[in-house]
């Protein structure tokens, strides 16, 4: 049974006002609120149990280890890893997609081909070009048609034994289009070696996933688009990968052994967590992930898209107004403008008047507004605690916006 009133009372952030108003927060695909739950969890971790982790005989330090290992486990099964050690903590997706590009230099040389995708966030572009920077490799890119939707027949034509990473994310964090990343990895598996990066950080909070299915070799996410604090997130990389590649960051944790004459590397997970991790972060973000599986992936998602919908139909009924990426599958986001109404800023400054939280500008995705020839969108995007009422008061908002504007 889906009750949006008991969801909403385990979020004390939403009986606030903004600007005299009860707020409206429809900015979840910059950042999920938090449930009470994720935040007692924190809280009791710098209350009862603040230590180190995996270097401490004491008590304190033990049960922290305990809590955090028991998180990874928890995030081991909510992404279907057939491993825990495959689950490393990070700050968020970026630091992932970083992570990744960067201990992949080794195995790129001149004229090899990256495929990524126009529909990329720049946490999926610039590493990317760094790595192409330091190893010669070029950038190619999946175009998008008018609605957004991938034109997989480039794929097609650019997969060869030159192709040595594609990625793609699951999502798109400007337009909420849904990619087919099943289909992707299946024809980047038959036409090449590449390694298959998915980044999941729009994702990981409106659907299940399954990586062992997707059968992709890295997935990243972040955890405070879903319900966890700041600076979590997590890659997942197949352990046969991840053993064969060099450390990121090195320091305290990652090592086996450490002289001035060399040093070995630890086992998975610690090769890649070298330093003191977010210990109360990492254990709060399994906290949010007993908060989904407690809520259940089916309702978060139906309830999503029955918002996304109506959002959609209530908008579109706006006279000038234009939703992109309209006719594609998406999840979570409808991402908009107002026929002459160039700067959304200005639409978003007058929601904010009204206590309605969106985010408007170019989302981190420049090569998505250069193809529509736009400088930003306005984008309300949705968590399983917004509500019908919360979507009227959006497009009376975006109304008002456009008869103050126009
Ligand atoms: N990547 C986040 C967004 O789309 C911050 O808003």
């Amino acid at each position: 049974m889906f009750d949006i009133q008991e969801i909403r009372s385990q979020f004390s952030i939403l009986n606030r006002q903004v600007n005299g108003k009860p707020l409206v927060y429809l900015d979840n695909a910059a950042t999920s609120q938090k449930p009470d739950s994720v935040l007692e969890v924190w809280k009791k971790y710098y209350t009862e149990l603040n230590a180190n982790v995996h270097r401490g005989i004491h008590t304190l330090s033990q049960l922290a280890t305990e809590e955090m290992e028991l998180s990874r486990r928890k995030i081991q099964k909510f992404i279907n890893a057939e491993h825990d050690f495959e689950v490393i903590f990070t700050k968020g997706a970026t630091e992932g997609l970083n992570l990744i590009s960067y201990i992949l230099t080794q195995k790129l040389k001149k004229d090899d081909e990256i495929i990524i995708s126009y529909l990329e966030h720049h946490s999926n572009i610039v590493p990317w070009q760094l790595l192409c920077e330091r190893t010669g490799a070029k950038l190619k890119v999946i175009p998008i048609d008018e609605n957004g939707i991938l034109q997989l027949d480039y794929l097609d034509q650019y997969l060869s034994e030159k192709t040595k990473v594609v990625s793609v994310n699951q999502v798109s964090n400007a337009l909420g289009i849904v990619n087919p990343v099943e289909e992707i990895i299946a024809k980047t598996r038959k036409n090449s070696d590449a390694y298959i990066v998915i980044d999941g950080a729009q994702s990981a909070p409106h659907f299940q996933i399954d990586v062992q299915k997707l059968d992709c070799d890295f997935f990243v996410f972040s955890g405070h688009k879903m319900y966890a604090p700041m600076g979590t997130g997590i890659l997942y990389g197949k352990q046969e990968i991840l053993e064969s590649l060099p450390p990121f960051h090195g320091g305290g944790e990652m090592i086996a052994t450490c002289s001035f004459e060399g040093t070995t590397y630890a086992a998975l997970p610690f090769k890649y967590e070298a330093g003191t991790p977010n210990v109360g972060g990492n254990i709060a973000l399994g906290a949010a992930v007993d908060f989904i599986e407690k809520t259940g992936h089916e309702n978060i998602q139906r309830h999503e898209n029955v918002l996304l919908e109506y959002a959609q139909k209530q908008l579109l009924e706006i006279e000038g107004l234009k939703v992109y990426g309209e006719k594609a599958k998406r999840t979570g986001v409808v991402s908009f403008n107002l026929e002459g109404i160039g700067i959304a800023s200005d639409v978003g400054m007058i929601l904010d008047k009204m206590g309605i939280a969106v985010r408007t500008g170019h989302h981190c995705t420049q090569p998505i507004m250069d193809f529509f020839n736009i400088a930003g969108t306005v984008r309300a995007s949705f968590a399983v605690y917004n509500t019908f009422q919360e979507i009227d008061l959006l497009v009376e908002g975006v109304k008002k916006a456009q008869r103050m504007l126009s």
